[in-house]
């Protein structure tokens, strides 16, 4: 399991980790622990039962029991724009030529609450060398899924969707970004973006998409739909930061939700970055005191 949370200090015996996860000696391949000062995950069934995917509602619970019978196999990865090689790709053929492997995350709503995830899947940029940018290409626009069928706010009209996101090329290639297709050793639920959603674990929740059906290479930066709707509260690039302040929530503590669930709760300060100063380099240029 490669170790994506944020200090470098791991004294989490793994077989411990394994534990946790339910892996057991299948995991042994797995090199990587978990932060020694909160060596727990989150639970399964706070991450699988508190959702926001607002195409199925917007409260927290709707999610996990309306997305329940949600078909997300087979299912079309359609990949458009400046690349070398433009195509749609059915996912599971798209999953096999990519090496899939288990990362642990920390996740930062900008509501202000906090979980740390085992998740399974691939580099954004391994998807990315696989259809070659062209030079051109500077930013990637993403797209959810929006069917009516299964979407009862999509249905309703309630809120612009498509779900639309966006990375500029550099972050995009970063080795924290990923794209999961698992957590928990398990494939990912419908309520949790399956089959195919981002992991930014330095950007707050909003910016990880969820049921990706559309990658999209462009040469500026494409229109998300927090940043054109709401752009006072939520700006393009939306790194964890708790120096700029948000209108509705308090961003210099966050609460992190534990092992026991969601009334296992820990006040923990906000960390720039959410800890992962590792993308510092990529936001050299910017004012970190300003919303973007
Ligand atoms: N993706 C889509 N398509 N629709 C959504 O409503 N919500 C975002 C993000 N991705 C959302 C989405 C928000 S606000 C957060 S905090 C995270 O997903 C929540 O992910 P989780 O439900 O797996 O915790």
């Amino acid at each position: 399991m490669v170790n994506c949370t944020s200090e470098s200090l791991f004294r989490m015996s793994r077989r411990a980790v394994l534990r946790l996860l339910g892996l057991g000696a299948a995991a042994a391949a797995f090199p990587g622990l978990a932060r020694a000062e909160e060596e727990a995950f989150t639970s399964e069934q706070a991450a699988f039962g508190y959702n926001n995917f607002y195409e199925f509602g917007f409260d927290k619970f709707s999610p996990a029991s309306r997305a329940a019978g949600f078909k997300t196999s087979p299912w079309t990865l359609r990949v458009g724009g400046l690349a070398r090689r433009t195509e749609d790709f059915a996912l599971e053929n798209l999953r096999a030529l990519l090496e899939e492997r288990e990362f642990v995350c920390d996740m930062r709503c900008v509501e202000g609450w906090s979980m740390r995830i085992p998740w399974a899947g691939f580099p954004l940029a391994a998807l990315l060398e696989l259809v070659q940018p062209l030079p051109e290409a500077r930013f990637v626009a993403l797209e959810s899924c929006a069917d009516p069928q299964w979407m009862p706010e999509v249905k309703r009209g309630s809120f612009p969707f498509p779900y639309l996101e966006g990375l500029r090329l550099d972050e995009a290639m970063h080795p924290l970004a990923f794209m999961a297709t698992g957590a928990y050793g398990k494939p990912l639920p419908p309520q949790n973006g399956a089959p195919l959603r981002l992991v930014l674990p330095w950007k707050y929740g909003f910016k990880w998409l969820k049921s990706i059906t559309k990658i999209t290479l462009c040469p500026e930066q494409p229109p998300t739909t927090w940043s054109r709707h709401i752009p006072e509260e939520y700006g393009f690039y939306a790194n964890v930061n708790p120096a700029v302040p948000h209108p509705r929530w308090p961003q210099d503590t966050e609460t992190f939700f534990g092992p026991g669930g969601l009334n296992d709760r820990k006040t923990r300060p906000t960390r720039l970055f959410n800890g992962y100063d590792q993308v510092a380099p990529l936001y050299a240029d910017m004012d970190l005191k300003t919303h973007y």
